[in-house]
């Protein structure tokens, strides 16, 4: 049941020379807890993302709102001068008032100044790529994303941004967002449970644009299935694994970014990407999340 993997293969992000291992490392949870404030234990922040690097992973995502700041300076902290090849995929459009809640943040001024908070605390010069983040975190809310996506395309023009990714988006706002300038990836909220974007991976897999789940193994609310548990135990891997691996065979496009602030986990979330599953497993896994609703937005 097992395979030769290196990080679950590689993806090249469309029209660029970004060729990024299929596993990657979603930094959100390094801040202290709700994402507000510093971690209890820096330096075991710091030791996830060194072995996260040293284990291969060359994508790392992240937000200067989270912490706010803090994340992006442990990354900072840990890995710059950040090595060869490492591509970090930032995002903007939310914001952390002080009573720790998220908003948005998508006007002109609070997006250039979010793009500078980003170079800032990450010390670089660009940003790789830039998620454009529109609706709330549990799902997209509809309306135009012209306005806030002129402004990125214009800072990329600007030399401040290299590539553009969309992040909680609407079909809709995919296509009219694709007609202001090159999306090189997507990431929306997706996992074993909720299927929503079934269709929208199908159609990036076609153009050849990445799509990145957030949440893979449930975020707030792990994934808990007797499915789930049932496959882990026949194949004696942990039900977080087979949901990651089940990910992974999904389609070729998907790119895994999953959370941790645990070594133990990360080295276990990677080895998910040695996992087989067998065909009739992922039939009975995709009925988990088959008549998965959209849940009620909130920013
Ligand atoms: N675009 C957006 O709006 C958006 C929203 C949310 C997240 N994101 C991005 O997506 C990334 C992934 O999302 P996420 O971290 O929120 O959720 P996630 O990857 O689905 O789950 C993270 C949670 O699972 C736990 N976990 C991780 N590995 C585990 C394992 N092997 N066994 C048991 N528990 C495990 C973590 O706790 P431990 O720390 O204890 O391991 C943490 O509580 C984030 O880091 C962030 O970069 C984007």
């Amino acid at each position: 049941m097992t395979k030769q993997t290196e990080l679950g293969g590689s993806f090249t992000l469309p029209g660029t020379a970004m060729n990024l291992k299929r596993m990657g490392y979603g930094a959100m949870q390094l801040a202290g807890p709700g994402v507000w404030g510093p971690p209890r234990d820096v330096d075991a922040a710091i030791a996830v993302l060194r072995e996260a690097v040293a284990a291969g992973v060359n994508h790392i995502d992240t937000s200067d709102f989270y912490g706010p700041h803090v994340t992006n300076q442990i990354i900072k902290q840990a890995l710059h001068p950040y090595p060869e090849g490492l591509v970090m995929v930032t995002k903007v459009g939310a914001r952390r008032p002080e009573d720790k809640s998220w908003v948005h943040a998508l006007s002109r001024q609070e997006l250039i100044d979010a793009v500078h908070d980003n170079l800032r605390n990450l010390g670089l010069d660009t940003l790789d790529v830039i998620n454009l983040r529109v609706g709330g975190v549990m799902g997209p809310s509809e309306g135009s994303i012209e306005e806030p996506l002129t402004v990125l395309a214009e800072l990329k023009r600007q030399g401040l941004i290299r590539h553009l990714g969309l992040s909680n988006v609407s079909p809709d706002q995919l296509t009219e967002g694709q007609a202001i300038t090159e999306i090189v990836c997507v990431q929306n909220l997706y996992n074993l449970a909720h299927r929503h974007d079934d269709a929208i991976i199908e159609d990036l897999a076609h153009r050849g644009i990445a799509y990145v789940p957030f949440f893979p193994l449930g975020g707030f609310s792990p994934l808990q299935s007797t499915a789930l548990d049932a496959a882990a135990a026949a194949l004696q891997f942990t039900p977080m694994q087979v949901a990651l691996a089940w990910l992974l065979q999904r389609s070729p496009n998907i790119l895994l970014i999953p959370g941790t602030s645990s070594v133990e986990h990360l080295r276990e979330n990677l080895r998910a990407a040695t996992l087989q599953l067998p065909a009739e497993m992922i039939a009975s896994l995709d009925l988990i999340g088959k008549d998965s609703k959209r849940l009620p937005t909130n920013v």
